[in-house]
């Protein structure tokens, strides 16, 4: 997969190297490249932003360097990938997105090319969302209901839930599947060893070796967990059965 993240703070991105994504880099899994958004401005302050048209706080992020950024990626991309009319899916991190999931996590991961723009500021001139989406996919994405001071962490974090979903980039495979999230429900609680710590004891049926009486018992948790903090993944009527075991303890 080819990955193009455009920010004004290249250095952000420098953990892309490390962990099991700097390796899937390493064994050719992963082709990302990070450009620096100034390098398309053209005056002597290398300027990227502006006050805004109307008035109000802050500053916007000009349309001029982000469509030149946004070509050179394009060309630079197509002719590496060798299909000249290849465009990427652009992703545009921002906390006025679609909510960005597993589901969405596993769309991305099925896609040959993405390009990520970084906005900071108030944001990007609103015509570059219009321009962007003439010449190719593009999906706003918010990591959730707060604000960050721009995209680069949500690249970050959204990079890394997509690349992990590739073949090869998690050595177990079956890791992927148990997981909070992949069939809606949140992930069992798990233990190791010792037996006892401070006084507490790992919950008994784990310690027995009846994998029926354990893949049940797991199950149980996923639904009771959900239930108490994320009942907004049950059906209605799940949620309140959760809920109302939980209070009955
Ligand atoms: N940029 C600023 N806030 C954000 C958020 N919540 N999600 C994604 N990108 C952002």
């Amino acid at each position: 997969m080819r990955l193009d993240v455009i920010s004004i703070f290249p250095e952000y991105l420098a953990p892309l190297d490390l962990s099991l994504i700097g390796k899937a880099r390493r064994d050719g899994l992963l082709d990302l490249h990070v450009h620096d958004l100034r390098d398309f401005a053209h005056d002597r302050h290398r300027t990227v932003d502006d006050s805004p048209y109307g008035g109000g706080a802050g500053m916007v992020m000009k349309a001029g360097p982000w469509s030149e950024a946004i070509d050179h990626v394009v060309t630079q991309g197509a002719s590496a990938l060798g299909e000249p009319a290849a465009v990427p899916t652009l992703v545009v991190p921002g906390p006025g997105g679609e909510p960005f999931t597993q589901q969405i996590a596993r769309e991305l991961a099925d896609e040959p090319w993405l390009a990520f723009a970084c906005g900071r500021y108030e944001g990007i001139d609103e015509r570059v969302y219009e321009w962007a989406g003439e010449r190719m996919p593009v999906r706003v994405l918010s990591l959730g209901d707060y604000v960050l001071n721009g995209g680069e962490v949500a690249v970050l974090a959204m990079v890394e839930a997509v690349a992990r979903l590739l073949p090869g980039v998690i050595g177990n495979a079956e890791s992927l599947v148990e997981e909070s999230h992949e069939d809606g429900l949140l992930e069992y609680p798990v233990y190791t060893k010792p037996a006892e710590w401070d006084g507490r004891a790992v919950p008994e049926v784990l310690l027995g070796g009846n994998h029926r009486a354990i893949a049940a018992w797991r199950q149980e948790q996923r639904v009771q967990r959900t239930a108490a903090r994320r009942p907004d993944l049950l059906p209605p009527a799940a949620a309140a059965a959760g809920l109302r075991e939980l209070e009955e303890r």
